[in-house]
């Protein structure tokens, strides 16, 4: 096969990459993550159990895979021995799967506590951060400061991590902001300690060699291509390049040696933390969509913000990715709706655009085109001959609207609730 190919979220982040990356990994012997940290909460649904991870790649569960977690993603220490945990827990055997990239970035207890006071300073223009620290982790990183998990073989490993920690107590001291790391510190160097019963390893060599031996490589997306640090609503953003190129960038893989691109997207739209989200509902549509779909963060609890299906916004993370097969997941939390709503375009100050703009603070107004709904139960469906003829008017708009194929369509949480078409 000699490529990789990858799963990614088109939308504001949530989209359903566990499930999929789970439904997926049959068909793969190594799935990767690239990017991102703990601020993503990837949920699976198999057996009637159900497991959310942060850091480690979806494909952990299936018998034979290899899971590496990139030299794009960060690692808090803490919140991956938790996930190891739990999953030896539920027996799997978590060191023979799992390889980590020497080269990802550490998340020191200290990197979180800059995030929840820069978030505090900002009041009522914070960005709604998981606050796992993830923006002060990729600024050191990017600033050239950051601690990776190869130093922690290193014996001047407590000497470097103390100067860190002394560069952030010093910058904490501009916030008003009280916090006690002591307890969290502790916790913090076990959870070093745990990581050395790991391979930890030069990750780009790995995957490339896997490449070269035609095993089949999955990577695996974080967040949403509009949550990307350059193309998202910045700054309502995260601190990483969640787009397609961040596979190249976080696992050392060449640009040529990207295969399929699959994009997931809702069939409406959902946000988690502040920022612009023009086709946001505040009626009772949005109110059920949250409560059908059970949009409350995997990671954080909190309510997502629900709206309608945004092509705009779709096409743009489309165009930007180079999706080559399209994911449409919870087309089942619409069933019961009459009219199903889609943006196609936007009204900035009146003016109608079909690109997504600049400037976002102002108002937009999307401009909808209305779809009947399909007005009955789609969770026992498997084939795609079996769809309503309503529902099959809306996926093959969206792969006129796209150009591109809908390959997946998932009806329910469940493993088994997928049709591949
Ligand atoms: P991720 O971050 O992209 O992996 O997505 P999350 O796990 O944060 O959120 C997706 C949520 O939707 C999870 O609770 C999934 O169990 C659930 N889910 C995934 N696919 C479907 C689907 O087709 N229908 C329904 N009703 N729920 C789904
Ligand atoms: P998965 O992988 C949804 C959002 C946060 C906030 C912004 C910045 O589960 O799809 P950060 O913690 O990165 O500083 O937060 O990005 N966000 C997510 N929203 N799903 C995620 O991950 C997210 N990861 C970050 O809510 O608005
Ligand atoms: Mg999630």
């Amino acid at each position: 096969m000699k490529k990789v190919d990858v799963v990614l979220g088109l939308q504001w982040g949530d989209e359903g990459k566990g499930k999929v990356v789970d439904v997926l990994t049959p068909k793969y012997q190594v799935i990767a993550r690239f990017q991102g940290g703990p601020n993503a909460g990837h949920s699976l649904h198999f057996s009637d159990r159900s497991y959310v991870l942060h850091t480690i790649p979806s494909g952990i569960f299936r018998d034979g895979s290899v899971n590496v977690i990139g030299n794009g993603v960060v690692i808090d220490p803490v919140i991956l021995s938790q996930e190891i945990a739990e999953l030896e827990a539920s027996g799997v055997d978590v060191a023979s799967k799992l390889l980590v990239s020497r080269k990802a970035h550490l998340i020191l207890p200290t990197h979180r506590m800059l995030d929840a006071a820069s978030e505090a300073a900002k009041g009522g223009a914070k960005i709604g951060s998981t606050l796992k620290g993830i923006g002060p982790t990729y600024m050191d990183k990017t600033g050239r400061n950051g601690l990776r998990v190869g130093d922690i073989l290193s014996p001047e490993f407590p000497e470097r991590y103390r100067k860190l920690r002394e560069k952030h107590e010093h910058m904490l001291k501009q916030y008003d902001f009280r916090y006690d790391i002591a307890e969290y510190e502790r916790e913090w160097f076990a959870g070093i300690e745990n990581l050395k019963r790991f391979r930890l390893v030069e990750s780009e060599y790995a995957v490339n060699r896997f490449v070269e031996e035609n095993k089949a490589v999955l990577a695996e997306g974080a967040q949403g291509s509009m949550l990307d640090i350059d193309f998202g609503t910045y700054p309502f953003v995260t601190s990483s390049n969640t787009l397609c190129a961040g596979v190249c960038t976080g696992l050392g893989v060449a640009p040529s040696r990207i295969g399929n691109v699959y994009g997931i997207f809702k069939a409406y739209c959902t946000r988690v933390g502040s920022g612009p989200f023009p086709t946001e509902l505040f009626d009772g549509d949005g109110e059920k969509l949250r409560e059908i779909g059970r949009e409350f963060g995997a990671t954080t609890g909190r309510p997502r913000r629900c709206g309608w299906l945004d092509m705009v916004a779709l096409k743009y993370s489309v165009m930007m990715n180079g999706v080559t097969g399209l994911i449409m997941m919870k087309a089942d939390v619409m069933n019961d709706f009459d009219t199903i709503r889609v943006a196609t375009a936007y009204k900035v100050d009146g003016v109608e655009t079909s690109e997504f703009p600049f400037e976002t603070g102002g108002k937009i107004e999307p401009v909808y085109k209305d779809f009947k709904g399909w007005k009955c139960n789609i969770n026992n469906i498997r084939r795609y001959e079996d769809f309503p003829a309503e529902l099959k008017t809306y996926v093959e708009y969206i792969e006129r609207e796209t150009g591109v194929p809908v390959v997946i369509i998932s009806v329910g949480p469940d493993r088994e609730e997928t049709i591949v078409r």
